[in-house]
């Protein structure tokens, strides 16, 4: 008997992974997640396996554990049990340094898009092949060929903050393709996207998957796109894969309720607002070292005062008394408040930041000299301004109870000599200096803010 296809149609049906890339190209086994301090386990016995060439979506609920198990692909999270093989790597088996090179060979892509807002769009897309010690005239040649991909030429020099969310995302793919993965993660890479917006990351989702024959894996609260986007799906609930195979599959007979209930239109359009509130918060951050290095910043005036105050005063300015003496001490002591607000500025930088290019492969001091630095220059220089503006103040406080400084001119000269003129003249001068200073540093901190 002969059997009747008909070409265009049966190669619709075909996955990439049937088209003789059939080899596995992710394999998770029996893989257990449970954060420290929690009771419940973020993931039970997982177990998956991803073809060469697939788009292999994850979807469930808010909660579910979709984005611990995608995390646990680049091993931003560290599975309690269980392996995640590769391409034939045990990701559990890779030292620290060896981790980091094979991030460089895994893309990942975020709900919120983790642009560095200090960087234009051409740099952010350059920035991991830097890191990775790529010549310029390949990294220029390689960012035009991803500018080219996902359409971005004309706003190549516009910053992040100039985009809109659909534009931030091709931005996004673009920079976690620059080292030619063979594997793309996308951890609800269009959550945060208007339907039409959407639809169009994911036909270029779809493009790169075609062209470059790139192995997905998407995770996703939404039906829509599972169903446009993806081969193979897999349900998870509380931790739990309860569902799995071809997508035609599970959406035209789902077994399981929660499917079911995924199915429903409603569910997916959950508001944002919602679903932020819904899903957890995560606290991480990687400033440990730069912690160290502040507080280490913080104690040295205390240090110095203890062992050195005075000849170390006359060593940098040659005299121990008077007003240029004072400016020693003065900066000592402003330094940990100056270092606190650094530290804070350090801290609010977008956690997603250093996560992403962690997930680039970016080694700690990458993160500390790319990222958290220039993210939080404008606070850093607002908080410098601050301090300036404070030390005058101080010495001109500390002046008028016979420290030296202006304060010192204006009481002894000006007040007890009824000298009107001394007076007002410090006065002006001071007031002069402070708004000058607190000008020219509002104006170099909002230069240096592109959010
Ligand atoms: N860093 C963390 N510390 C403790 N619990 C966490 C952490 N991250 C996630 N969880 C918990 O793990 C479960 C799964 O979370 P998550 O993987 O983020 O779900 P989803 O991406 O499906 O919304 C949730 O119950 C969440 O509260
Ligand atoms: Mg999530």
């Amino acid at each position: 008997m002969v059997s009747l296809t008909i070409p265009g149609e049966r190669d619709a049906l075909i996955t990439p992974a049937q088209q003789g890339h059939s080899s596995v190209h992710v394999q998770i086994r029996h893989l257990n997640k449970r954060y420290p301090g929690q009771a419940q386990d973020a993931l039970k016995a997982i177990d998956l396996q991803v073809k060469r060439g697939e788009i292999f979506g994850i979807i469930g609920r808010s909660g579910a554990g979709k984005s611990t198990l995608i995390r646990c692909l680049n091993r931003l999270e560290n599975p309690t049990q269980g392996s995640v093989v590769i391409d034939g790597i045990d990701l559990g088996q890779l030292s620290a340094r060896e981790l980091v090179e094979w991030r460089r060979r895994t893309g990942m892509i975020f709900q919120h898009f983790n642009l560095l807002s200090a960087k234009t769009v051409r740099e952010n897309i350059e920035l991991p092949l830097k890191v990775a010690g790529v010549p310029a005239p390949q990294r220029r040649q390689k960012v035009d060929e991803l500018l080219a991909l996902v359409g971005l030429e004309e706003r190549q020099h516009a910053w992040p903050a100039q985009l809109s969310g659909g534009q931030k995302q091709r931005v996004g793919i673009a920079r976690a393709l620059v080292h030619d993965p063979e594997l793309l993660l996308c951890d609800e890479a269009t959550s945060a996207l208007d339907p039409e917006t959407t639809r169009s990351i994911l036909a270029l989702l779809k493009k790169i998957n075609q062209q470059r024959h790139i192995t997905i894996v998407l995770i996703t609260h939404e039906m829509d796109v599972v169903h446009h986007l993806c081969h193979q799906v897999a349900v998870i609930d509380q931790g739990e894969i309860i569902e799995r195979g071809p997508v035609w599959q599970v959406y035209s007979d789902p077994k399981q309720e929660t499917t079911r209930q995924l199915l429903n239109p409603q569910f997916g359009t959950l508001p944002e607002a919602l679903q932020t509130l819904l899903s957890p918060t995560r606290q991480r951050q990687d400033s440990r070292v730069l912690g160290w290095v502040v507080n280490l910043f913080r104690s040295i005036p205390f240090l110095i005062l203890m062992v050195a105050l005075i000849p170390f005063t006359r060593w940098i300015v040659g005299t121990t008394y008077g007003v240029w003496a004072a400016v020693v001490p003065l900066t000592l002591a402003a330094t940990p408040f100056f270092a606190r607000i650094a530290e804070v500025s350090l801290r609010e930088v977008d956690k997603g930041l250093t996560e992403a290019a962690q997930a680039m492969g970016f080694h700690r001091w990458h993160i500390v000299w790319h990222v958290l630095l220039p993210e939080a220059r404008p606070g850093i220089v607002s908080g410098f301004t601050i301090t300036l503006v404070t030390m005058i103040n101080a010495s001109a406080m500390a002046g008028a109870i016979g420290a030296g400084g202006l304060g010192d001119l204006a009481y002894r000269y000006g007040y007890q000599r009824f000298d009107m003129q001394v007076m007002l003249t410090v006065i002006v001068v001071l007031v002069a200096l402070v708004t000058v200073l607190q000008f020219c540093g509002d104006r170099l901190s909002r230069r240096l803010n592109h959010r």
